[in-house]
């Protein structure tokens, strides 16, 4: 059988991607294989742990799209989409990836590229509460700041979830979720290094499940 490729995105140290080639590597993700890792940062160590274990490693340098631009795909969108075709990849997996992407370049992958958020996101992905497994409503966390806002939110709870993409920012149907319990005296960073640890297992999961939805 054909195997399942994914290309993974990254922007920064791609422990993700690690959990992703350790899950293959050991055998958890029979007929996964990973195609291609992008990043937009030329000094990311993701890059470093992608060739170490020689898969295919890419910087693409990412241009902002002028404002011109913004509804079209910009030249970056396009090279990346060159990519994606040419190492045929069969899922787009955004694992730390900091780049938003257009409306255009999601149209040509439908349901085909899945984020992981580190926050609780409703299961259609919008919604601005989500209810945690104890009944406490907690408010919904996207962007950039996420693990952040959590801890100065005075909440008891947050966790990571993967959903897939659409062109609205951490909003997209979810694929799965975990939530992770703020302890007190965390920082950002420990909450952060708790929410990863968590996530490791959940892309991992995700994919299984992306790959399994392919073969129905
Ligand atoms: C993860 O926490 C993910 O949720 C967020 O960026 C982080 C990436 O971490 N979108 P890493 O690069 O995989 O270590």
């Amino acid at each position: 059988m054909k195997p399942f490729r994914l290309g993974v995105l990254i922007s920064g140290s791609g422990s993700n991607l690690q959990a992703l080639i350790d899950a293959i590597e050991g055998g958890q993700l029979p007929g996964v294989k990973i195609a291609l890792v992008v990043s937009n940062k030329a000094d990311a160590i993701g890059l470093q742990r992608a060739l170490r274990h020689k898969l295919p490693a890419i910087y693409l340098p990412w241009n902002r799209p002028t404002p011109a631009e913004a509804a079209e795909m910009a030249e970056s969108e396009a090279q990346l989409t060159a990519l994606l075709h040419l190492f045929q990849v069969d899922l787009i997996v955004l694992a730390g990836w900091m780049r938003i992407l257009s409306a255009s370049f999601l149209a040509q992958f439908p349901r085909r590229v899945i984020n992981l958020h580190p926050a609780l996101l409703p299961d259609s992905g919008t919604g601005e509460i989500y209810t945690t497994r104890d009944g406490t409503p907690i408010p919904v966390f996207r962007g950039l700041h996420a693990v952040r806002q959590a801890l100065q939110a005075n909440i008891p709870t947050t966790g990571s979830t993967v959903h897939y993409v659409t062109p609205t920012v951490d909003a997209g149907p979810v694929i799965c979720r975990e939530e992770v319990a703020i302890e007190p005296g965390d920082t950002e960073e420990s909450l952060h290094e708790r929410i990863k640890e968590v996530e490791h297992r959940l892309i991992v999961e995700a994919v299984r499940r992306c790959r399994k939805n392919k073969l129905h």
